[in-house]
C-alpha cells in the first residue's frame, strides 16, 4: 500500500500545509515564483516554465500523481497565512526507505532559519513516521546557500557528480554535491 502523507505539518514559526491543486494555492505559488525570479533562476528551470497561474496549477496537478503513489509530498511553508515558499520529500523509495528534500522560499524570508525549521519538521514526518532510514540533499556546487543549509542542518558530505548537469542560466555543465543524514544520524528534539 502507498505511504499516505500529513496535509499539515507544525513547527514553532511555521507551518507547512500540502500543496494542494486549488486556484488559491496555484495564485499564491504563482505570486512568489514571479516575485523571486532572478533568486529562483540560476538553481531551477522551472521558474522560466512558470509564466502564468495556470502553469503553477497544471504543476500543482500534474504532482498529485506521485504524491498518490506515495512517492513524493510537497508542502508550502505558511507564516500565519502568507504563503513563502515549498519543501519537498521526492524520489521516495519504499524498499530502500530513502528520499531525497528539496526546497526553496522567497529571497525576502531567508536567512531567518525558517528553511532550517521546515527540514526538521520534515525530517519528523520522514524517520519516524515514514519510518525513513536516509535522506539525501543534493545541489549545485555553487550553490552556497543550498549547501551551507544542508550542512546546518547536519547532513554529511558524500561527494560530487562532475558535470552531470547542464544549465541553460549559465550556459555550461554543472558539479553537483551530495549530502544525506541517515536515521542513526537523527536526533528527536
Ligand atoms: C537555500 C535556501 C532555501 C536557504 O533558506 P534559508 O531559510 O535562507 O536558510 P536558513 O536561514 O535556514 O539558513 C541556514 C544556514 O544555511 C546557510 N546559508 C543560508 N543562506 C546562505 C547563503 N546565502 N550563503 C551561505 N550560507 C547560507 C548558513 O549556514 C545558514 O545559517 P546561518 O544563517 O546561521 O549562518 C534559500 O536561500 C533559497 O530559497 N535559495 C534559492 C533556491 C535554492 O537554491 N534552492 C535549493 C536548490 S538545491
Amino acid at each position: 500500500m502507498a505511504l499516505k502523507f500529513k496535509n499539515q505539518l507544525k513547527g514553532k514559526r511555521l507551518t507547512l500545509r500540502r500543496t494542494k491543486p486549488t486556484l488559491k494555492m496555484a495564485e499564491s505559488m504563482f505570486k512568489v515564483i514571479d516575485e523571486n525570479r532572478k533568486h529562483l533562476e540560476p538553481w531551477f528551470p522551472w521558474p522560466k516554465l512558470t509564466q502564468k497561474v495556470e502553469d503553477s496549477m497544471k504543476y500543482l496537478f500534474d504532482k498529485e500523481e506521485e504524491t498518490e503513489k506515495g512517492k513524493k509530498v510537497e508542502y508550502g511553508l505558511f507564516i500565519k497565512n502568507e504563503y513563502i515558499g515549498n519543501i519537498s520529500l521526492f524520489d521516495i523509495n519504499e524498499k530502500k526507505k530513502s528520499a531525497e528534500i528539496g526546497y526553496w522560499l522567497s529571497s525576502f524570508h531567508t536567512r531567518k532559519g525558517y528553511m532550517t525549521e521546515a527540514v526538521k519538521i520534515l525530517e519528523i514526518e520522514a524517520f519516524e513516521k515514514l519510518k525513513l532510514n536516509r535522506i539525501q540533499i543534493k545541489c549545485d556546487e555553487k550553490n552556497e546557500a543550498s549547501s551551507g543549509l544542508a550542512k546546518k542542518c547536519g547532513y554529511k558530505y558524500e561527494g560530487k557528480f562532475r558535470e552531470n548537469a547542464f544549465s541553460e542560466h549559465f550556459n555550461d555543465f554543472r558539479n553537483t554535491l551530495v549530502f544525506s543524514k541517515l536515521k542513526s544520524e537523527y536526533k528527536k528534539k
